[in-house]
């Protein structure tokens, strides 16, 4: 049968509790203890039910168990079932409904009769535009306070619209309602003669949520593997939107690898289709690599693949945002170390203005720039509101500190961990007065003289992995078969080339362009140059190799001198493990600053399990095979 996920908002007073009581009431689908509890405690005769103790009587029982912030409440007509997450809590009402919202389809936004459109009611409504809620009941709530008077109506009709102009919600529809005496809640009211519109429960039995949601772009973030005996590989997740069919060529996200969908599987039994909000378990033809965090989706429909979020952040923690640490951010079934990098905005709520801010506030709401460590697969939130939010988590709390909403992936590039001022240069031209100089000698001539080919061997690996070990010793290694050698370190280069440089990304990517750039200066002079940095990212890496010329870029020789991180760490040759673990150094590889292991490397060598001769030989044994020597 269909369903319908619904939220509710409105202050305490405005009967929240008391609509939710009635509506379940009344379509008889409270348990019959409750009932029974419910008559005990109220005279039998008294038409107005305290329905509000029924809700709390659930309320009391959920929080001595559960201690999520969200409820969820089931009843069902004939027509549908309903789901309404109900969040508890009367302050914090901004996280309360972000919260509550996420999932919905549809919002009642409760008005007080008496009190017409307050601040909290244009709060609402801008959450519920922001979280892009499809339908809108607005239930103006306590006519029998206001003598089920049709022009008080009309007139908090007339304000909500007023507002309501500036939102982005398509269906919006107005219910003059009495939750305590049951008017137009789900029968219609004799002392309304005037209205002549549907019932609260009508609405909610006729509103169109299908069509709401993403029918078209596959998207199924995996949450494990299944691997009941050696002949079945299988992924489990929840299709998050879109449908996918047996046959159909997918693609695995983020290793890029593609293949077909084998089989659709469920407790069940197998399927020929499936489609948003179903957990099925799916099979490749192809043995590839998925794990918790992959995402697979169509080859011809993929999300963008992004570090940098541009995103509407709602904060929903007493402690303010900092944007000088790092938090967790789950996206789907991805967890990844993200900051905020930038604060475009705050827009205030009730003006719907944009302010600016140098943080955001339990409830405040506004425009962010958001780095994470690992991309991330997403679309904007518009098009897919799944794949398009994510939360941030407070890492020494477990508490959710913010919900986003992506609007984009951010086109103002600013490095992982670093700000950017306003009018900083992310790209510098070459000045347009300087040509290159021809080498008055050629490679290929120094080549022949020296006997051997100019290469570049370049070491990536964590700090305390060993690079530089390796790189002496296979630098001593050729030295002793005269080959021309040079050699470029992290901790030398630092003190002078480099000197004036830290550890943001900005500032290493800067560091081995540097050194890209010498390195292939002294390619070019026909040496053998030994690169040993910690180089974290691919991309800075895949620079280094593209500054070769495109016919000998073989010669360009990827290292990755890999060692576990707990290894280094037990190592910790200078210390810097333990300064790092008590947050003396900011940014270090490993600990508060990611590392991306070379996804393609030409050499991969263990100094955890092999001795540094024996990773020299196959370091050696590698320029030998591109004929370097
Ligand atoms: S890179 O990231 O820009 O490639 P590079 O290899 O030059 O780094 O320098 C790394 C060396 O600097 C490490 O071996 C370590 O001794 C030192 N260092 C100091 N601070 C950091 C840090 N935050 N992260 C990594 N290394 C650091």
């Amino acid at each position: 049968m269909d369903v319908l996920r619904f939220t509710t908002a409105g202050s305490v007073d405005d009967g929240k509790s008391t609509l939710i009581g009635r509506l379940m009431y009344d379509t008889q689908e409270i348990f019959e203890e409750k009932m029974e509890e419910i008559e005990r405690n109220t005279q039998r005769d008294d038409e107005e039910l305290e329905l509000a103790l029924l809700t709390d009587g659930l309320r009391a029982e959920r929080e001595q168990g559960i201690t999520i912030d969200v409820a969820y409440r089931y009843f069902s007509t004939p027509e549908r079932k309903f789901i309404i997450a109900d969040t508890p809590g009367h302050e914090q009402y901004t996280r309360n409904m972000v919260t509550g919202a996420s999932t919905a389809e549809l919002a009642v936004e409760l008005i007080d009769a008496r009190n017409g459109v307050v601040e909290q009611t244009r709060r609402h409504g801008f959450i519920t535009s922001l979280l892009q809620i499809p339908h809108v009941i607005v239930a103006v709530n306590k006519m029998d306070l206001v003598g089920y008077s049709e022009e008080r109506f009309r007139e908090i009709v007339d304000q909500y619209e007023e507002f309501a102009e500036n939102l982005d919600v398509k269906d919006i529809t107005f219910v003059p309602i009495s939750a305590l005496k049951g008017d137009n809640v789900v029968h219609h009211s004799d002392n309304m003669p005037w209205y002549e519109g549907s019932t609260l429960l009508h609405r909610l039995e006729n509103v169109r949520a299908e069509a709401t949601r993403n029918q078209v772009d596959f998207r199924f973030p995996v949450q494990t593997t299944i691997r009941p005996h050696q002949d079945f590989r299988g992924f489990a997740g929840r299709v998050e939107s879109g449908k996918i069919r047996p046959g159909e060529e997918v693609t695995i996200l983020p290793t890029g690898h593609t293949s077909q969908i084998d089989t659709i599987t469920t407790l069940d039994g197998d399927l020929d289709e499936a489609g948003p909000g179903e957990s099925v378990v799916l099979t490749l033809d192809d043995e590839i690599d998925v794990s918790r965090g992959s995402m697979i989706v169509r080859s011809r429909n993929t999300p963008d693949v992004t570090r940098q979020l541009d995103a509407d952040l709602c904060w929903m923690n007493e402690e303010a945002m900092r944007q000088d640490r790092p938090y967790v951010l789950q996206h789907t079934t991805r967890r990844t170390q993200a900051y905020v990098s930038k604060i475009v905005y705050r827009t205030n709520v009730e003006t719907f203005h944009r302010e600016e801010a140098d943080t955001f506030e339990l409830n405040d709401i506004g425009r962010v720039e958001v780095e994470t460590a690992d991309p991330l697969f997403v679309d904007p939130y518009k098009i897919n509101r799944s794949t398009g939010s994510f939360i941030l988590i407070d890492p020494d709390t477990n508490d959710t500190v913010a919900a986003g909403m992506i609007r984009g992936v951010a086109e103002d590039v600013t490095p992982y961990g670093q700000r950017t001022e306003p009018g900083m240069e992310t790209e510098k031209e070459t000045s347009p007065n300087v040509t290159w100089e021809g080498l008055q000698i050629p490679r290929e001539e120094r080549e022949d003289k020296n006997g051997h080919k100019a290469a570049v061997v370049w070491l990536t690996g964590l700090s305390g992995a060993g690079k530089s070990t390796i790189a002496k010793a296979v630098e001593e290694r050729l030295f002793d078969e005269d080959v021309q050698t040079m050699m470029l370190d992290g901790d030398n280069v630092r003190h002078g080339l480099s000197g004036d440089l830290g550890f943001t990304p900005a500032d290493r990517k800067e560091n081995i362009r540097r050194v890209s750039e010498v390195a292939r200066l002294f390619f070019e002079q026909g040496n053998v140059t030994l690169c040993s940095f910690v180089s974290p990212y691919q991309e800075d890496r895949d620079q280094a190799r593209e500054l070769l010329p495109e016919d000998v870029r073989d010669r360009f020789l990827e290292v990755h001198v890999d060692c576990p991180l707990e290894v280094c760490k037990e190592r910790d040759t200078k210390g810097l493990y333990a300064k790092a673990e008590a947050g003396e150094i900011a940014n270090f590889t490993g600990v508060s600053a990611p590392y991306e292991a070379p996804s393609d490397p030409d050499v991969v060598v263990n100094t955890y399990a092999d001795d540094v001769e024996a990773c020299v030989d196959q370091i050696v044994e590698a320029l030998e095979a591109r004929g370097v020597v």
